[in-house]
C-alpha cells in the first residue's frame, strides 16, 4: 500500500534506537560499526557478519558504477562506514549526511582515524530537505535507510534533485509485502517492532509499491534486485548468536536496551514475509 500522508522526522525516536548504550556497544562490537546488513554468495561463509557487510558495501559499489572523483551522496551515513568503503576503494568523494549528532562526530573521527578526511565529509542533515544546490551529486544512495523516512515520496524526490541528469541512484534495504498478504499473526509482530525502529517509512511502501514511488520521482529504474537469497544467511547467522542471550534479555524484561538484538531474532521469525531489495535508478 502506498501512502500519500507527510509526516515529520522523529528525533526523539531515532536517538531511542541509535542511542542506547546496548545499542551502540552491539554495532561496536558485532558490525564494527556498519549499521547494515550483509550479502553472502552460495559458497561463502555467513558466519564473519562483518565480511558479509563489506561484501554488501561492494555491491553497492558495483551497481553505483560511477568513476573516481565522483561526487556521491550518502543519504543516512551513520557512523560512515560504507562512505568511507566507497571513497578508499573506488576513490569515490562522498557527502554523508545524518541526522543524529552523535553520529555525523563519530563518522568524522573514524575517518580522520582512516585518513580519509579529504574524501569523506559528514554532515547534520535531513534528506527530506538539504541545502546542496540541484545537480550537486552523480550519485546518491540509501544503504538501509529510506525504511525510516517520514515522508518516501519527499525523499526520492530530493535524491532526484540532487542529482545531475544522468545521475544515479541506488537503494538498498528490506521491504515488506503488502499487508494483504502478511498473516496477521506476523503483522501482529511486525507493526510493533517497526514502530520501536522508528521505521515509518516501511510501513508507507512495500515490494509491490516502492517500484512505482521510485518512477513517480521522476527515476528510470535500471534494474530491481530482489537480493533475499544473499541477506539471508546473515540473518540466519545473527539470529543463531542471538536467540538465546535475547531470550535472557526478555525474561528480565531488558529489551528495550538491546533493540540491535531484538532486531536481529525478530527479523528472523519475519523473514518469509520481508524481501530485501536493490533499485538501481537513473535520473533521465
Ligand atoms: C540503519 S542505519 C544505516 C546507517 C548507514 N547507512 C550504514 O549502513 O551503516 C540508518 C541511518 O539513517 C539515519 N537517518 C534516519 N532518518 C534520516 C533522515 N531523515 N535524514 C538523514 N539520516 C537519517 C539514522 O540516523 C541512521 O544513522
Amino acid at each position: 500500500m502506498v501512502s500519500d500522508i507527510g509526516g515529520e522526522l522523529d528525533l526523539t525516536g531515532l536517538r531511542r534506537v541509535y542511542g542506547r548504550p546496548g545499542h551502540r556497544l552491539f554495532y561496536a562490537l558485532v558490525c564494527r560499526n556498519a549499521r547494515h546488513w550483509g550479502w553472502t554468495e552460495p559458497g561463502q561463509s555467513k558466519w564473519r557478519c562483518w565480511q558479509a557487510q563489506r561484501r554488501l558495501e561492494a555491491v553497492l559499489g558495483r551497481k553505483l558504477a560511477l568513476p573516481p572523483g565522483s561526487r556521491v551522496l550518502d543519504a543516512g551515513a551513520g557512523s560512515g562506514v560504507v562512505a568511507r568503503r566507497l571513497a578508499g576503494r573506488l576513490g569515490l568523494r562522498i557527502t554523508g549526511v545524518d541526522v543524529l549528532d552523535f553520529h555525523v562526530r563519530e563518522a568524522r573521527r573514524l575517518s580522520a582515524l582512516a585518513a580519509l578526511e579529504e574524501r569523506t565529509t559528514f554532515s547534520w542533515g535531513d534528506f527530506h530537505e538539504l541545502d546542496y544546490p540541484d545537480g550537486s551529486f552523480d550519485g546518491v544512495y540509501s544503504m538501509e535507510t529510506l525504511c525510516h523516512s517520514y515522508d518516501p515520496a519527499r525523499a526520492l524526490a530530493e535524491f532526484h534533485r540532487l542529482l545531475r541528469p544522468g545521475g544515479r541512484l541506488v537503494l538498498l534495504g528490506p521491504v515488506g509485502f503488502p499487508a494483504a498478504e502478511v498473516p496477521a499473526d506476523k503483522r501482529a509482530l511486525l507493526e510493533p517492532y517497526l514502530d520501536a525502529m522508528t521505521m515509518v517509512g516501511a510501513k508507507r511502501y512495500d515490494t509491490r509499491s516502492l517500484g512505482g514511488l521510485i518512477t513517480d520521482a521522476g527515476f528510470r529504474i535500471e534494474e530491481e534486485l530482489d537480493a533475499s537469497s544473499y541477506y539471508r544467511p546473515t540473518t540466519e547467522a545473527l539470529y543463531a548468536y542471538f536467540r538465546i542471550p535475547y531470550a535472557v534479555l526478555r525474561r528480565f524484561g531488558a529489551t528495550e536496551q538491546w533493540l540491535a538484538l531484538r532486531s536481529t531474532v525478530e527479523m528472523y521469525a519475519l523473514r518469509d514475509h520481508i524481501a530485501w531489495l536493490v533499485h538501481t535508478a537513473v535520473k533521465p
